[in-house]
């Protein structure tokens, strides 16, 4: 049993059961025993892999979608990119390659990192020393009256949720035999997502206050809210699934995020368009662009990795992309 399990337990017994989003919070977010507190949670060595550490021509054509919002809407004097939940930074790094080759574009830019994780963050300062990078730890750090784009990608999925049973009562979590058990079966359970309000109500404030546009990818769902049904929690430990309740803190969390929940929060005069990431990164030319990198790159392994990306059977459908103008 490892010390966050035993604070759980604790916790149990002086206030009662526990719900999901509690343990989640504990279980991504405890400042000592937390997930995100520990280093090796991304890339091969770690529990699971991202676009991003899959192949720069991710981060690379998102890049390329910014510079033509950028050029769409006037080539603004002075516009700030704010990525949520950058993970060792890699995405950005493949980011500014492309700004970098748009110097009009580059000069206007300065670019701020969201991160909660002491570990990532100090992973991300040294990968990404460019004085243009700014760390913040919450959006609410953002300079106003700029022109402000967001990007995310999976972000929200490791937000915490709450679940509920079929006639509306919230699940919990019990301790047995010093074991940390649900409460009830996880039939016809609903989900929750409080924790998009903070950041999903700012993106909207800015965007209609200051202009921008936001890129958030993530793997999930556009099913309505009374047709959502079914628990998406899931855990994974060095690539593999694992028991939500086992090993707290040791282990990635995630759920499918619901974007019609996200689309929520936006105001109708703000554009918002959903399409399954294999048709997004299509429509900004993925294939011509790997063909132009494989003349210098280990051709085999740069496809491999690209069609990960857009095959519907991998990340090409499971993953959709909101864009919000
Ligand atoms: C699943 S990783 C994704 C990393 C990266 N975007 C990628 O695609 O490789 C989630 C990232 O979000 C960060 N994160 C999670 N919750 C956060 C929060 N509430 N505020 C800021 N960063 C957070 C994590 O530390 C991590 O960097």
């Amino acid at each position: 049993m490892n010390q966050l399990h035993s604070l759980i337990l604790q916790e149990i017994q002086n206030t009662g059961l526990m719900t999901v989003q509690r343990f989640m919070e504990l279980a991504l977010y405890h400042p000592d025993h937390g997930y995100y507190a520990s280093q090796k949670v991304l890339g091969r060595e770690g529990d699971y892999i991202t676009a991003p550490e899959l192949t720069q021509v991710f981060g690379e054509l998102l890049g390329l979608w910014f510079v033509d919002l950028w050029q769409r809407l006037g080539k603004p004097e002075h516009v700030q990119l704010v990525e949520m939940g950058p993970g060792r930074g890699l995405m950005m790094q493949d980011m500014l390659r492309i700004f970098k080759k748009f110097p009009e574009f580059y000069q206007c830019l300065d670019v701020y990192l969201m991160e909660v994780s002491p570990a990532l963050k100090s992973t991300q300062q040294d990968l990404l020393k460019d004085e243009r990078v700014h760390w913040i730890p919450d959006l609410k750090e953002l300079p106003e009256n700029c022109v402000t784009f967001f990007v995310a990608n999976e972000f929200f999925d490791a937000l915490p949720i709450e679940q509920y049973l079929e006639n509306g009562v919230e699940l919990r979590i019990d301790a047995k035999d010093g074991q940390l058990v649900f409460t009830n079966d996880m039939v016809s359970i609903k989900e929750k997502c409080l924790a998009y309000a903070p950041y999903m109500s700012e993106i909207n404030r800015r965007l209609l206050k200051d202009r921008g546009g936001a890129l958030i990818i993530d793997y999930g769902d556009d099913v309505e809210e009374k047709n959502r049904v079914g628990d998406t929690l899931q855990a994974l430990c060095r690539h593999k699934s694992t028991n939500v309740l086992e090993n707290p803190g040791e282990q990635d969390l995630t759920h499918h995020v619901s974007f019609v929940a996200l689309k929520e929060f936006m105001d109708p005069s703000l554009k918002t368009t959903l399409s399954t990431q294999g048709d997004f990164l299509m429509s900004l030319g993925l294939q011509e662009w790997v063909e132009k990198l494989c003349v210098n790159a280990d051709a085999a392994k740069l496809k491999t990795a690209a069609t990960r990306l857009i095959a519907p059977q991998e990340m090409g459908f499971l993953f959709k992309v909101l864009t919000i103008e």
